[in-house]
């Protein structure tokens, strides 16, 4: 018998908790033959609606889920208790008005307790992706609260991104998305983001030889990708959610399952000092993984337009670190 591994979600309630958790309660992320206990987490005025959520996972009958932990967070302990997964979807949206810093100043005291609670509770090999925005800066500040918990273990999500750049290359160059690869999403998830083109391939052949309207490489396609949140948010009313759902189980596919040769998948992790970027901020990186550890891809050269993207991505990161260094522990 397979032992269960326990996946906790944070604001699981919410429109992206709800878009994720039936899926890997599935078996879609972790495989059908090993079971998940989900552990839910919500603020207290949520519990009852909570309730709900786990009544419609019981109707499910999923064979892989083996149980359902709910806990509010205020008992952040009691909800992350030997998990092996820790995914932080849970804070306050951005509001009108609101400007970022606004926001990572209202976040930001969230991930202190979160990783706290983590290196308190948390199963030994605990992984953690940070999807709640600033992503890259609460997953800072988590890691730099998390005494004891390898920095190694730390992600915040860029895949919607690396999806957003990968659909739209395809649909540019008219052919499958699954025809496009090597997808890199650089720095801050934020409208600083440098998705990769220059070294993206379609059909294994570089993006700049098959797409070879440059202009639009170095100009629409970015701003596309980079504002593809608001242009969602203006059409629909309401952020990204299904797709960000996708994104947190393709990120979480794409450290358990080894990287095809010549590829990437995209996340930000801690810089070790890769590419010159300054170690210790959590960095959006081409990444690989062989299964069981990730490493960042080495070797890649930049031109001059794309190191000079690179360097203002990194420099928001500066400042929003700064933003927020009474709370790094
Ligand atoms: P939502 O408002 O629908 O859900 C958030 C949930 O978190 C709510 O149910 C709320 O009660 C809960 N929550 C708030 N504070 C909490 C806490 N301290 N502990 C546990 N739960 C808490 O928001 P949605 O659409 O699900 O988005 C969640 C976050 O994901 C937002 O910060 C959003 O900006 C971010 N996001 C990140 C993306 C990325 O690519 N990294 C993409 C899209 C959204």
């Amino acid at each position: 018998m397979v032992a269960p591994i326990r996946v906790a979600v944070t604001g699981a309630a919410g429109q992206i908790g709800y878009a994720s958790i039936f899926r890997i309660a599935s078996g879609e992320v972790f495989g059908p033959n090993q079971p998940v206990i989900l552990h839910l987490v919500e603020v207290p005025p949520v519990l009852k609606a909570l309730d709900g959520v786990h009544m419609e996972l019981d109707d499910c009958a999923f064979p892989t889920l083996a149980g359902v932990v709910k806990a509010d967070s205020d008992h952040l302990e009691d909800g992350f208790r030997d998990c092996n997964w820790v995914l932080c979807v849970g804070s306050i949206p951005r509001k009108a008005g609101m400007e970022r810093g606004d926001l990572i100043r209202v976040n930001g005291p969230i991930f202190t307790s979160t990783g706290r609670a983590i290196a308190a509770a948390a199963a030994p090999d605990v992984r953690v992706v940070v999807v709640g925005n600033p992503c890259n800066t609460n997953c800072l500040i988590a890691m730099k609260n998390a005494p004891g918990v390898p920095s190694n273990r730390f992600y915040a999500m860029t895949m919607l991104d690396q999806n957003r750049a990968a659909s739209q290359l395809a649909q540019k160059a008219g052919v499958p998305v699954g025809a496009v690869s090597n997808v890199g999403i650089w720095g801050n998830h934020s409208a600083t983001q440098y998705p990769d083109f220059y070294h993206a391939k379609i059909n294994g052949r570089p993006a700049t030889e098959v797409i070879t309207d440059h202009a639009w490489l170095q100009g629409d396609f970015i701003s596309t990708v980079q504002k593809r949140g608001a242009a969602v948010i203006a059409a629909r009313g309401a952020s990204s959610a299904a797709s960000a759902a996708n994104a947190l189980l393709d990120t979480v596919k794409g450290i358990i399952r080894p990287t095809p040769a010549g590829s990437c998948f995209s996340a930000a992790v801690c810089s070790d000092g890769s590419y010159g970027i300054e170690a210790g901020l959590i960095t959006g990186f081409p990444l690989v993984s062989d299964g069981q550890q990730v490493s960042i891809v080495q070797g890649q050269t930049h031109t001059a337009f794309a190191q000079s993207k690179i360097d203002i991505t990194i420099n928001e990161l500066r400042e929003e670190r700064e933003c927020v260094k009474d709370l790094l522990g």
